[in-house]
């Protein structure tokens, strides 16, 4: 069995009193769950802060991106180093809002998980097509790109150390989610693409989370679906509320 993830996506939200509040209370409201594993993604401002808020937890930190280097003149970025040092166990990779507006390509998503993997941070690795490419039936064609390029060069052993999360762009923050179905299908493609890529025993432990307009609304549909796993959370990992009501919701499915 996979143990489900649920992770929150802070994107560039919160300034760190705001972002300690809703630490403690998600600390608060989630201490009992144990059948998930919860991961907050703070802006780099907030992280050390959040790691201390969250020390001992069962809430996890990361990062929403890196750069694979481990120092030097590359101005305005953070290495795999400085996010283990701020106390980070996850980081974000190749979200789609990277891959449109900062340049991200296959190419530097896979350096960013080899640099992240090196250093002993678990990569959530984000593929997800655009409302063009669903529309002109390229959906399939999209993500197999993503997890090729993106995983190149990727060990069997390594591959079980990442998260995959599907995040369709055309469902991220526009309210409109994918259906279940909808999910279910781009995420058993990429579990058998996984398959052949590596072996059935090693893609059928790997987790697959869903993005894209998930609510408390939408969680228990999406996370009964065989090959969803969990989810990547944008908007509504904002507030306490509804980011423990997903937690919690996610928890009570059984497969
Ligand atoms: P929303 O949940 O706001 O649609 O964002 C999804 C997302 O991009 C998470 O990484």
């Amino acid at each position: 069995m996979r143990k489900p993830i649920i992770a929150g996506n802070w994107k560039m939200y919160k300034t760190l009193k705001d972002g300690q509040e809703l630490a403690v209370a998600l600390r608060r409201e989630l201490y009992k769950i144990e059948n998930v594993d919860i991961v907050v993604c703070p802006p780099y401002t907030l992280l050390v802060t959040l790691a201390d808020a969250l020390e001992a937890s069962n809430i996890a930190v990361g990062g929403q991106d890196l750069y694979w280097q481990d120092e030097g003149a590359f101005t305005g970025e953070v290495s795999p180093l400085m996010l283990k040092d701020a106390g980070c166990r996850y980081v974000i990779i190749g979200h789609s809002e990277r891959r449109q507006f900062f340049g991200e390509t296959n190419e530097t998503v896979n350096n960013k998980i080899k640099a992240s993997l090196k250093h002993g941070l678990t990569p959530i690795i984000c593929v997800g097509e655009n409302r063009q490419e669903r529309e002109s039936s390229n959906t399939f064609k999209v993500i197999e790109s993503h997890i090729k390029g993106g995983l190149a060069d990727i060990s069997a052993e390594d591959i079980l150390k990442t998260v995959i999360a599907y995040e369709p762009v055309w469902a991220i923050g526009t309210g409109l989610t994918a259906t279940p179905e909808q999910a279910q299908e781009v995420h058993k493609f990429t579990r058998d693409l996984l398959k052949k890529m590596y072996q059935e025993e090693i893609s059928s432990q790997i987790r697959i989370q869903y993005g894209g307009s998930v609510k408390p609304e939408n969680i228990t549909e999406l996370m009964s679906k065989p090959d969803v796993d969990g989810a990547l959370v944008g908007g509504a990992s904002l507030k306490a509320d509804t980011f423990t009501q997903i937690v919690v919701k996610a928890s009570e499915v059984i497969k």
